[in-house]
């Protein structure tokens, strides 16, 4: 019943040309296929012309990140509402980059998912634990406590809201490392997850919310990864650069 769901997180890459470039290709590629959700999260700078060029395709686009006011005195921020007329429906919130670079915290992740929502974007919320984390036997505490963050302002999601809460679980030690989680590994965190949806959301929502994998997926470890029951499709970077990449991944997530 959950349409899978594949993004392509672009982070500091690509001028405007070189995406304009790569989105062609995927929209020519990819129009074809059926049962899996696509978008793409290129940089602010590139999001509108991208938006434009995709207009005619199902290929949805996302900022990566979002403030949570509307408008102000906030020099350098972007409010979702100027998303929305920039042509983006969709937000990355709380990456681990930027709790790790620029300060984002469970507080302000929470504050951006409730504006994202209001604003009538949807939500892509990033949880996950660091390596030292996972060793020191934390991992569900550190994504509870994640969680906990992302829903604090949400309320009691209705049926459509949920269409635009995605979890994006990425464990830090596994983003751009090459390194992976296994399948198992993937799939216990995201069992995980649903349970505490259902115990402190819904039942509901833990039906109908996507939990994405993130983190090293690559065309040939994807389609392991897309059969776990729990794992939604995936956030992906490095590999979602390159379009022959991104569309064996998108591919990998279409259901058996
Ligand atoms: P990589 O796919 O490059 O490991 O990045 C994952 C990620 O952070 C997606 O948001």
């Amino acid at each position: 019943m959950r349409t899978p769901f594949v993004v392509g997180n672009w982070k500091l890459h690509k001028t405007i040309a070189e995406s304009l470039a790569l989105v062609t290709e995927l929209k020519n590629q990819l129009g074809a296929l059926r049962e899996v959700a696509v978008g793409v999260a290129p940089p602010f700078t590139a999001l509108n012309a991208v938006a434009k060029r995709l207009e005619d395709s199902s290929i949805v686009v996302s900022a990566q990140d979002c403030y949570w006011e509307e408008k102000g005195a906030f020099t350098g921020e972007v409010a979702p509402g100027m998303l929305r007329d920039a042509g983006c429906t969709w937000a990355i919130i709380g990456h681990s980059e930027r709790r790790q670079f620029f300060g984002e915290t469970d507080e302000t992740v929470g504050k951006k998912v409730k504006a994202a929502l209001a604003a009538g974007l949807g939500a892509i919320a990033c949880v996950g634990e660091t390596l030292a984390q996972r060793d020191g036997g934390t991992t569900f505490q550190v994504v509870e406590q994640h969680l906990r963050g992302v829903f604090a302002d949400v309320g009691a999601p209705d049926a459509a809201l949920l269409e635009r809460i995605v979890i994006a679980y990425e464990p830090v030690w596994a983003i751009g490392t090459g390194r992976t989680a296994t399948p198992a590994q993937a799939q216990e965190v995201h069992a995980f997850i649903r349970g505490w949806l259902t115990e402190n959301v819904s039942a509901a929502a833990s039906a109908a919310i996507r939990i994405q994998y993130g983190g090293s997926v690559k065309p040939d470890n994807a389609v392991a990864l897309m059969r776990e029951p729990d794992i939604d499709g995936a956030l992906v970077g490095g590999a979602s650069l390159q379009a022959a990449d991104f569309v064996a991944i998108c591919r990998a997530a279409k259901p058996a």
